[in-house]
């Protein structure tokens, strides 16, 4: 086989056998294919696609490049939620122990943030001395003695990802429905879980903008996880505004503690419990997604997922005094304060704009190796449709040095639009695909 002559195939619309698609992840991996070559194969997906056939092939070459994590000891069914990435999208952290205190495992592998989105590692990192980093024994024994596990990709769990997705991230190929696909899932089917419920954003704050494509990409993750025997759902959820009031690492952790904790944050709690229902059914605990909305939602109320969540934070050397003193508010040094400059109605609180805005804050990163801080980060005071006066305050900015205001605060000013009618109500779960 000839590596130049399956690059020119793709390039030209053809369609890839799996020992062709093998013979590049392998000689990628052994370093006989080079980082060059993998790069025009990858440009070449990304403008030629991939039948469903050749995403399965790529999905399960990846998944066979590493450990395929086997949890059929642990008696129970073990499900977990992928999203493909917000704004103060911060469920995760909610549904780990939520799932876990109603007796479902959930053996979770998770990301950073990265542009505009954050990740559930940098969240959880906040909390002093929290540990993302587990060998296999130690991920399955937490798993099996709390209930849920929350890590980071090693390197033995699908590596022609990782490398994959270090040369997409800098050369404009992350975009791309079979690469996605591929990506997600070939972790996501590598860490043992027997079902899986995807949280796929649509709108500003999304990674793939286009709701076209958001749609088809639920439906790919849907059916190739059937392919493997997985049963799968995905819900298609808002991202045109951020979710929640708080944005930023320890802001996420703090607004969910106080979710669990029984504060009602509306739009938070239904994204959380629709998804939390979604597991429930797919865990076979509830007879549908609206049952099993309900059973989640009810979970939340007697505290039990508050201390699942402790529980998950000591097992991993977290600091669970720091956890409980959520309600002595950490801010950093510095803080600026946007206010509306009309009478009316939030029109728009553009996920993007925020997102940008908590990364300029030091609360995301703009190049993958930048380290980011724990306590930046933004609290909105308003919410789209919300009625507001001249002079009031719309949210609130938070970082560890003035410059970063400064930086953040044109992002946030062209975020926010306001107007003088009321609009129409918004719709947070677009669509729910079996
Ligand atoms: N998340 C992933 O893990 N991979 C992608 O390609 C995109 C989002």
């Amino acid at each position: 086989m000839n590596t130049v002559e399956i690059i020119k195939r793709k390039r030209d619309g053809g369609k890839l056998t799996k020992d062709e698609i093998k013979f590049l992840i392998d000689g990628y991996l052994n370093g006989s294919v080079a980082d060059y070559q993998i790069t025009s194969f990858l440009m070449a997906v990304y403008f030629r696609g991939m039948d469903d056939e050749e995403t399965l092939n790529l999905t399960e070459l990846m998944l066979q490049s590493g450990d395929i994590i086997d949890l059929s000891h642990i008696k129970g069914v073990k499900v977990d939620k992928h999203s493909t990435g917000g704004v103060g999208d911060k469920t995760s952290l909610i549904l780990a122990p939520q799932l876990a205190a109603l007796g479902v495992y959930v053996p979770m592998i998770s990301g950073r943030g990265l542009g505009h989105t954050g990740g559930t590692l940098d969240k959880l990192e906040s909390i002093p001395g929290f540990r993302i980093n587990m060998d296999e024994y130690e991920y399955k024994r937490t798993l099996e003695n709390i209930g849920c596990v929350m890590i980071g990709q090693t390197d033995r769990l699908a590596p022609a990802d990782k490398k994959f997705y270090a040369l997409r991230d800098v050369t404009a190929t992350v975009d791309s429905l079979p690469l996605i696909t591929s990506s997600i899932l070939s972790k996501k089917l590598a860490e043992g879980a027997e079902a899986l419920v995807f949280d796929v954003k649509m709108g500003s704050g999304a990674n793939m903008q286009d709701e076209d494509e958001s749609r088809k990409l639920a439906e790919r993750l849907v059916s190739v996880s059937k392919k493997f025997g997985k049963k799968a759902v995905a819900v298609l959820t808002d991202m045109k505004e951020p979710l929640g009031y708080k944005i930023g690492n320890w802001l996420e952790v703090e607004e969910c503690l106080e979710v669990m904790n029984g504060k009602k944050v509306d739009d938070l709690l239904k994204v959380n419990n629709v998804l939390a229902g979604a597991m429930l059914f797919l865990a076979g605990k509830a007879k549908d997604v609206r049952e099993g909305e309900n059973i989640a939602a009810q979970a939340l109320e007697d505290g039990l997922v508050y201390k699942k969540f402790l529980d998950m934070t000591s097992a991993h050397d977290g600091d669970a005094e720091y956890v409980k003193d959520y309600k002595n508010l950490k801010r950093p040094v510095f803080s600026r304060k946007i206010f509306s400059d009309a009478d009316g109605f939030v029109h728009k609180l553009d996920a993007f704009g925020f997102g940008m805005a908590s990364v300029m804050l030091g609360a995301g990163r703009k190049k993958a190796d930048d380290k980011v801080r724990s306590l930046p980060g933004i609290i909105l005071n308003k919410k789209c449709g919300d009625p507001v006066v001249k002079g009031e305050l719309i949210c609130e900015l938070f970082a560890d040095e003035e410059k970063k205001l400064d930086d953040a605060v044109p992002y946030v000013e062209k975020a926010v639009t306001t107007g003088a009618e009321k609009k129409s109500g918004k719709k947070l779960i677009i669509d729910i695909i079996y």
